[in-house]
């Protein structure tokens, strides 16, 4: 199948007076003056209820950028019909044309839209400019374009045959409808969540998180004007237990694809369990959840480099990515220059990269919501009163305009501490100095005090460290850095996705992730 080759979508550098900023710019002025209504999209209908609430910015929340209409129990309803109306229509459809409309999604994202997409991503969810650019630009893009080069290899793989006997495998959709939940903080993978099965002929009923409502709209319009036809990505806005007592009760319910926390996610994998008699079929189960992000450094590692994977690992999109380094340990011989290079670096931060991402020369902005900001708020307060820890970077936080908390690095005694096993998610980087020699017990406190297991990164320029700890740590993260920051996996080049506490590992934009949404029907036929 001669499908267009998939190459990962460039990144614009956004330099002053470059076409892009220019353009970039004027759509953030335009989207941040106007109030705009969003609907949810279900079936045909855009669909306008009483309950109509507000969407801020995090950076600037008395500022309101749209209101939106929320959903009740009726509208998830609804959104199940319509998914199921479409079924038969889009699973028969051939896999050309189905990829056909994605591969027109993934250039209007790469072009008319990458504007409107970066804009949204950066007033809504408080993305600097690059961190929206990589995001809602490239990664979109590139899970559009690359799943659609994997969907034609999984269209052409056929068994062998022989004299007499002729054996096909048809990849069909599952026998139902597929509920897509996702997360505010990257607006690809609300984007793909819906979009991987629907390309491999399943309907979808799309929840995105309330906090990204404003991006999801614009996915929204991209879809319809790529040609995904009305039922098949259907989008609600709905409160959790609202929208599961519908989705997880209804006997045509087949998939779940998640992206969210870890508790969520194990709170609907009991809840499928405890209505497994009800579904025509066993509903696969794919989730992303949560991260507790390792960068490990040995005493051969360069200083420089692991200060400068801790500052972008811990703190671009104000930590908030699933891959964010968290935890760190380092060995006494290199920690002077680490910290050094560290205070340094978030200094500089502080004083001159932090604050809205509208000024496109900051590198840090806000914490996604109030709820947010006070739990991570809650992390520093206690570090700060803590006899086994020390704050030495970072530290404040402020509301009053926008959900601010400076980028923090915690030193603790503690390998044990809090802020070392449990996900933060916000700008707090924890990090743990081990005496030079004992390289293993770090190894062991990597891989035992953390029920996650989503990335984590070795620093070292000694061959053997680097092969020992490789091994030793084989289960601890499902995406493995050698002397790279945990974060920013790149579709097409390295798939991305966690073990143990950290979801089902079936690597978001790769044939094992659209393999989930298919049910192959083996036919032999004899003559
Ligand atoms: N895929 C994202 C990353 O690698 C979460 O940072």
């Amino acid at each position: 199948f001669n499908v267009p080759k998939a190459q990962n979508e460039p990144v614009k550098n956004y330099l002053p007076g470059s076409p892009e900023r220019e353009e970039l710019q004027a759509m953030v002025e335009k989207m941040r003056s106007e109030v705009i209504d969003i609907p949810m999209y279900i079936g045909s209908e855009e669909i306008r209820t009483s309950d109509l609430r507000e969407f801020s910015s995090p950076h600037d929340h008395q500022r309101v950028l749209a209101k939106y209409h929320y959903g009740d129990k009726s509208h998830v309803e609804q959104a199940v019909n319509a998914a199921l109306g479409a079924r038969t229509l889009w699973a028969e459809m051939s896999w050309e044309h189905r990829a056909s409309i994605f591969l027109k999604a993934a250039d209007l994202a790469a072009g008319p839209y990458r504007a409107k997409l970066n804009a949204s991503t950066m007033l809504g969810q408080s993305k600097t400019v690059y961190q929206a650019e990589i995001d809602s630009a490239c990664e979109l893009v590139d899970f559009l374009r690359f799943n659609v080069e994997y969907m034609t290899q999984i269209y052409a793989e056929q068994p062998e045959s022989s004299a007499g006997i002729w054996n096909r495998l048809e990849h069909r959709p599952l026998e139902g409808f597929i509920f897509a939940i996702t997360p505010f903080n990257f607006t690809a993978i609300a984007g793909n969540l819906p979009a991987a099965p629907a390309m491999m002929g399943n309907t979808v009923v799309w929840k995105p998180s309330d906090d990204q409502v404003y991006s999801a709209k614009v996915l929204m319009d991209l879809f319809r004007e790529a040609g995904v036809p009305d039922g098949v990505i259907n989008l609600v806005y709905a409160e959790g237990p609202d929208a599961g007592d519908v989705v997880f009760n209804h006997p045509d319910f087949a998939g779940l694809h998640f992206t969210g926390s870890t508790g969520v996610f194990q709170h609907l994998w009991k809840t499928i369990g405890e209505n497994i008699t009800k579904y025509k079929t066993y509903p696969r189960i794919v989730g992303e959840t949560g991260g507790k992000d390792y960068i490990l450094a040995h005493k051969s590692a360069d200083a420089k480099a692991v200060a400068t994977a801790i500052t972008r690992g811990a703190f671009e999109f104000q930590g908030q990515k699933c891959s964010a380094a968290s935890r760190c340990y380092i060995p006494r011989n290199i920690w002077a220059d680490v910290e050094s290079y560290l205070k340094a670096d978030i200094d500089d931060i502080i004083s001159n990269y932090m604050g809205s991402p509208e000024e496109m020369s900051n590198f840090f902005s806000a914490v996604i919501n109030e709820r947010s900001f006070d739990k991570i708020s809650g992390y520093i307060d206690r570090a700060k009163a803590s006899d086994h820890c020390e704050v030495i970077a970072g530290g404040n936080y402020d509301k009053s305009k926008g959900y601010f908390v400076e980028p923090t690095v915690i030193v603790t005694t503690d390998p044990m501490y809090e802020s070392m096993q449990e996900e933060i998610f916000g700008p707090v980087v924890t990090i743990y100095v081990y005496e030079t020699e004992a390289f293993d017990k770090a190894i062991y406190l990597v891989d035992n005090t953390s029920p996650y297991a989503l990335t984590g990164a070795i620093f070292a320029t000694d061959r053997y460290a680097i092969e020992h700890a490789t091994k030793k740590l084989v289960n601890t993260a499902g995406n493995f850095y050698i002397n790279d920051k945990p974060t920013g996996a790149v579709v097409g080049q390295q798939p991305f996705g966690g073990a143990r506490g950290s979801g089902t590992n079936d690597k978001a934009g790769s044939i094992l992730n659209l393999l989930r949404w298919v049910s192959p029907r083996m036919i032999k036929e004899t003559f």
